[in-house]
This record gives C-alpha cells, structure tokens and sequence, in this order.
C-alpha cells in the first residue's frame, strides 16, 4: 500500500512568536487581534507562522503568500481543516495548541489531523464521557497514577482522528473507539460514523516532556517527517 509523508513540526511559544505576526495574511492578523487571552494569541500566531514555515519548505511557495483555505464541514462556513493550493497539489493541514506548545501536520493530497496536549486535567476529574464504554473498561483499570496521561492518550488520538475528518468535536467522541494508552495507536469502531468512511491511520507523536500527541491520516497511511 502507498504511503504518504506527513510533515511534522513542533514549536513553543516564547518571547521571538510576537516577530512572526508579519508572517500572517491580513485575515490572520485581524484574527489575532481579536484574540484577548496572550497565550491564546501566541499560540495563534505560532501556528499559522508555523503551517506557512512548513507549507514553504515543503512544497515550495513563500510562507507571505500562502492562502489557506477551510471549509467546515457541518456549515460550509470558512473554518476548520486548513488547506493550501501549491504547484505540486493541494497539501492538507491541521494545527494543535495546547499550553504554549504548537504542532502542525502537512500532507499532500491526503487528509490530516494532529493533535498534542499538555499532560494535565482542564477540571478535577477526566471527562470520562468522552470515552466508548470500551475505553472506559480499559481506563477504569489504570491505576490512579496514570490516569491522567491515559486519558490525555486517548484524547489526542481520538481529537487527531476527528480533525483529519474534519468534524471536530461536533461528532461525540464517545462513539469512536481507539486502542488503549498501551496499545499500539488505531481505530477499533466508529458508530454513527458520518460518511465517507474512509480508512483512518493513527499514530502517536513525540510531542516533548509533558506533552502527548497523535497523528491521522485518511485513506492512505503515513510516515512522520520531523
Ligand atoms: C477542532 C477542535 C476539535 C479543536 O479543539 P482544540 O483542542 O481546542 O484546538 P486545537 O488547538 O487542537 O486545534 C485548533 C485548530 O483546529 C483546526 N480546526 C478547527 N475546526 C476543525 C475541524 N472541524 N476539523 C479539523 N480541524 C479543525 C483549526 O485549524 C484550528 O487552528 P487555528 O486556530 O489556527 O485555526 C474543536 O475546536 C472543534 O471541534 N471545532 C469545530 C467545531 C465545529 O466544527 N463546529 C461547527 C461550526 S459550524
């Protein structure tokens, strides 16, 4: 089977990410404007400066010219997935931020999500109704310790899988069911899955100390560049 290259790169938010604003298309930049919270707004920046990086060294156009395109899935509205048209073919892309870490995924004529997360709960318990009752069985078995970063796996693999389809979170989590934190990465159901149900390849990704990651493609399986 033919696999494709998905192109990796990772970034953290730090005192230079303000000087990549000049990177960004006025659309971005008045985007960034509006975003009040700092770190919201760094991790912005970051990223898009980043997808334009990647684009660039990828597949050729300069990072200031770049125009990324989205179309979401539910409304057809001007959001969500990201992609560009180069010489060489549409190139996919999907962006991820979590507390000042910033990952984007590249891919040429193949579908892409990533996902990375800060190892750490947003409330005081995991919101264990994201998970299938199969993936609840398996975390309800995970000691104590560990169930923070067996949710965080979990979390990431299941929000990569959603953003290379592209329908986010508007799709429960719940009725997609991947393998356990200790298992190799993939797919084991989908209920209620929104057509076309195409293929789906996970992987996990490096995301650095206190960050986990996934990566997904549709269709066609990947390998990580970066
Ligand atoms: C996509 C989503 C899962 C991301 O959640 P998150 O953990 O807060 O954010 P992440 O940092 O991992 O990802 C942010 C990126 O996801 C991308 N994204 C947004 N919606 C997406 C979608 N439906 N599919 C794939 N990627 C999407 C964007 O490119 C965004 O990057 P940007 O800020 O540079 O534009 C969540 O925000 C979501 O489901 N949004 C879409 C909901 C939707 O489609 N509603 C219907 C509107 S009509």
């Amino acid at each position: 089977m033919n696999t494709v290259q998905c192109l990796l790169r990772q970034a953290t938010v730090g005192p230079g990410t303000d000087d990549l604003l000049g990177l960004l298309d006025p659309a971005e930049r008045a985007r960034a404007a509006g975003l009040r919270h700092a770190v919201s707004r760094a991790e912005f920046v970051l990223g898009r400066a980043t997808a334009r990086l990647l684009v660039a060294e990828g597949w050729g156009p300069a990072p200031s010219t770049i125009t990324f395109r989205a179309v979401c899935r539910t409304c057809a509205g001007p959001h969500g997935r990201l992609e560009v048209a180069t010489p060489d073919g549409v190139v996919h892309v999907s962006v991820s931020h979590s507390a000042g870490r910033v990952a984007v995924a590249a891919a040429l004529g193949v579908r892409c999500g990533v996902d990375v997360e800060k190892i750490a709960l947003r409330g005081a318990k995991p919101p264990v109704t994201a998970l299938s009752t199969v993936e609840r069985a398996v975390f309800d078995a995970v000691p104590p310790a560990g169930r923070t970063a067996a949710f965080v796996r979990y979390w990431t693999r299941k929000e990569a899988v959603l953003k290379a389809t592209g329908d986010g979170l508007t799709v429960a989590p719940a009725t997609l069911t991947v393998s356990g934190p200790t298992e190799p990465p993939r797919v084991l159901s989908w209920t209620d899955r929104p057509a076309p149900e195409l293929p789906v390849h996970l992987s996990d990704v490096d995301a650095g100390e206190g960050f986990l990651g996934a990566l997904a493609t549709l269709e066609v399986p990947h390998t990580v560049i970066g």
